[in-house]
């Protein structure tokens, strides 16, 4: 049995820094070139000492990793690629002797097709128990041989696929808003609902402190799963707010309810973070009412673009449409599905999410403007009231890996357009530790299942550590100072700037971003962080916090 989950009922998440272990790619212990849970036990340590309250671990139970874990053949099991139930108790364990909270991810809107439950839909009939677990259809045209409507896939493509039924004659089709072997399970279907509370009970007997939970917007579909006319290339949340009928469907808070009464169960404040990509903010403020998520990513603020009247108007639709619900406001410029924010926030050309970039995509950052937008937008998040996320690696700065060959990419979305979207796979390169050890501290046999590039090295935390001019330091000062000033609970107050020179008062902080492209002048007082080194102004893409003299 794991540590039981820390006693306080502070509600720490609402202010907490939550960071996200991506276990294939933090550290491999095994040496196979995936990283695994003993891999991140050891290196626990090191996250301690950065400063945040808790991990989110992606997912690590029995998987194809055909979506890199997001396929989820055993919601309760660990793979043998990471590890045993047993290594997972001891990182559990080991985390919160470390006083690190553990949120794990759940997968309810699909299985894995190799999922015990979508191998006997496979085996039965159409209009068994065993299918309607999922989504079957039979198919349009007079032999059925055309899908039951027009969605895509995510990641590309038909979001139906057709069966060989067991007899061998073309069959029924299946739903997928992901890739081909990820079958959206179908939540109307009360068995699926006890299941799944069934998992949860699994994990918060474990002793793991929440969930993060993936697609949240996705598993209610429209009942008559409509066509939907789209013609531009949009991702879920575009679509959610186009009115999908796959998406943001009103079903999905009944399930939010549930939930929360099962995690309302537990004591130790576990907590519910909801990945649900939908705009506006006052919408998405649904998914975190009292009774339903804690948390939900704050995906409009990911998503915009280096721009001051932007930024200053996305921080304040925030705040409003958390606060009306008396949800924290969180905060979040990187995870394991986006270009990480160095290389994004310095793109000159548009770059729709899930797309990704690589050698040659159009506009690409310039590596100096990247570094300083990276360093300057991450303290301006880190000072801003409420929780944040970090992505593993942004500590580091890693920019995006551009220069992965077609053969070793893996992200679906890649093959299953051809190539013609590079996907996700450039922030998921395994993160370097050491320089000069094998695959940089990430394998002991220098294996990784991504390739690093070659100047990987000069990123990697040993190179960093104690040098204040480094982004470990950087991040590590900055998380000491949001603690000390108490930011993270403090209320915002703008006070003066131009449309590219953000500054607010926050708490006993004025935290000062200057995003335009003249250096801007230096608010009184004695700085504490800084992204640049100063000389008494603010230059372009910095961001500094300053303490009344
Ligand atoms: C969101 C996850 O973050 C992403 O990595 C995954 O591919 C999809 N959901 C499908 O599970």
């Amino acid at each position: 049995m794991a540590g039981m989950a820390a006693s306080t009922t502070t509600e720490w998440w609402r202010t907490a820094v939550i960071y996200q272990i991506y276990p294939r790619s933090f550290a491999d212990a095994s040496g196979d070139g995936i990283g695994d849970l003993a891999g991140v036990t050891a290196r626990l340590d090191s996250l301690a000492a950065l400063g945040v309250d808790a991990i989110w671990l992606s997912p690590f139970y029995r998987s194809p990793q055909k979506d890199a874990g997001y396929d989820v053949a055993d919601f309760t099991d660990v793979d043998p690629l990471f590890g045993t139930l047993e290594d997972f108790d001891a990182m559990a364990s080991k985390a919160h002797e470390l006083g690190l909270r553990v949120i794990v991810d759940i997968v309810p809107n699909h299985t894995s097709d190799a999922h015990a439950w979508f191998q006997a839909a496979r085996a039965s009939a159409p209009g068994s128990v065993e299918r309607a677990r999922y989504i079957f259809r039979d198919g349009r045209g007079p032999n059925g041989e055309q899908p039951p409507n027009n969605w895509e896939s995510v990641f590309g493509g038909s979001a139906w696929t057709r069966l060989t039924e067991p007899d061998g004659t073309p069959g029924q089709w299946y739903l997928h808003l992901f890739d081909s072997s990820q079958p959206d399970v179908d939540w109307t279907n009360e068995e699926v609902r006890a299941e799944f509370d069934r998992v949860l009970r699994f994990w918060l007997d474990r002793g793991v402190d929440g969930f993060r939970v993936d697609v949240a917007h996705g598993l209610a579909k429209h009942p008559d799963l409509p066509d939907f006319v789209i013609d531009e290339l949009i991702d879920s949340m575009g679509a959610a707010q186009m009115g999908h009928p796959a998406w943001a469907q009103d079903g999905v808070h009944d399930i939010w309810r549930r939930w929360r009464a099962v995690v309302d169960d537990y004591d130790g404040d576990r907590i519910l973070t909801a990945e649900a990509w939908v705009e506006p903010l006052s919408r998405m403020a649904a998914w975190v009412r009292p009774d339903e998520m804690h948390q939900a990513f704050n995906f409009p603020y990911l998503m915009t673009p280096w721009d001051g009247t932007a930024v200053k108007e996305v921080i304040d639709d925030s705040l409003e449409a958390f606060s009306s619900v008396g949800a924290p406001a969180t905060w979040v410029l990187s995870n394991h599905d986006v270009v990480r924010h160095p290389s994004r926030l310095a793109l000159t050309a548009p770059n729709p999410q899930g797309v990704g970039i690589g050698p040659d995509s159009p506009g690409l950052p310039r590596p100096e403007v990247a570094r300083a937008r990276g360093r300057a937008a991450t303290l301006l998040m880190l000072g801003l009231p409420g929780s944040a996320y970090l992505f593993q690696g942004e500590e580091l700065g890693l920019p995006e890996v551009l220069d992965i060959p077609a053969d070793r990419r893996q992200d679906p979305t890649f093959h299953r357009t051809a190539g013609e979207r590079y996907g996700r796979d450039g922030c998921r390169v395994p993160i370097p530790w050491e320089a000069d050890a094998p695959a940089c501290g990430f394998s002991p046999t220098g294996e990784a299942w991504l390739p690093q590039p070659s100047w990987w090295g000069e990123f990697a935390r040993d190179r960093q550590e104690g040098d204040p001019g480094s982004s470990l330091e950087m991040y590590r000062a900055a998380l000491a100072a949001r603690r000390e000033h108490g930011l993270a609970a403090a209320p915002l107050t703008w006070v003066s700037g131009t449309d590219d020179v953000l500054v607010a008062r926050i708490g006993d902080v004025t935290v000062a971003c200057n995003m335009s492209t003249e250096a801007a002048a230096l608010p009184a007082g004695r700085v504490i962080v800084s992204s640049e080194a100063l000389d008494g102004t603010l230059p372009p893409n910095a961001t500094a916090w300053i303490l009344d003299a």
